[in-house]
């Protein structure tokens, strides 16, 4: 069984769904072999919900971006520039046709983790690959410090059974982190550059 990750190769079949997130209407193709492809995740709808009562400016970094729902809405809530990375090549090629169907210019590129980014972010959002495994997700937490500016700022959001816990407190050991809210499991963590 391949993951939705690995770019095993799937027979297509694109879905188009009408979504509302906050007040603001988007639509977005989906796939075979992309992460939540028959609706938004819980987790990513309630990291975004939790993100638009915050004052987002600057240059943005979604990591792990799928089908392109965290990018393309920060896109259209923030004044911001958003550039968008995954490994999967089928969930890059969906978010450069939602980027472009819901009107947002974003930079989409290839990237396992960081290493084909060269920039620093005033924030790095994700919803992190867990079934990728600990040493990627923790590549993207961990190393995301190296991205952000000064000031900068790592938002994400991880569930309790994925190991929340331990999580919270190894990113203690590099930025200060606030849990923003909880709910369902689910938590919503600003990690700040220290
Ligand atoms: C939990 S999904 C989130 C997708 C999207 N951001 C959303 O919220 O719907 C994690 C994403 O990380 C991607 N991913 C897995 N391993 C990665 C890696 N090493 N570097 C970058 N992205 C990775 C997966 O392909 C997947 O699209």
């Amino acid at each position: 069984m391949g993951q939705y990750f690995t770019n095993q190769k799937l027979n297509s079949n694109i879905v188009k769904h009408k979504v509302i997130i906050g007040t603001v209407p988007l639509s977005f193709n989906t796939d075979n072999g992309v992460f939540s492809k028959t609706k938004i995740d819980f987790g990513t709808r309630f990291l975004l919900e939790t993100l638009t009562s915050l004052n987002l400016k600057g240059h943005i970094l979604d990591v792990g971006c799928g089908y392109g729902v965290i990018g393309i809405y920060v896109s259209k809530v923030f004044p911001t520039t958003v550039d968008m990375i995954d490994v999967n090549k089928s969930a890059l090629h969906l978010a450069k046709l939602n980027a472009k169907e819901n009107h947002v210019k974003c930079n989409i590129f290839e990237s396992n983790a960081y290493e084909n980014v060269s920039e620093k972010y005033d924030y790095i959002i994700t919803n992190p690959p867990i079934r990728a495994g600990k040493k990627v997700i923790y590549e993207i937490l961990m190393n995301a410090s190296n991205y952000l500016l000064d000031h900068g700022v790592l938002y994400l959001v991880i569930r309790k059974n994925h190991g929340a816990k331990s999580i919270i407190y190894d990113l203690e050991k590099l930025y200060d982190v606030t849990i923003l809210d909880k709910h369902n499991g689910f938590f919503i963590i600003e990690a700040k550059k220290r």
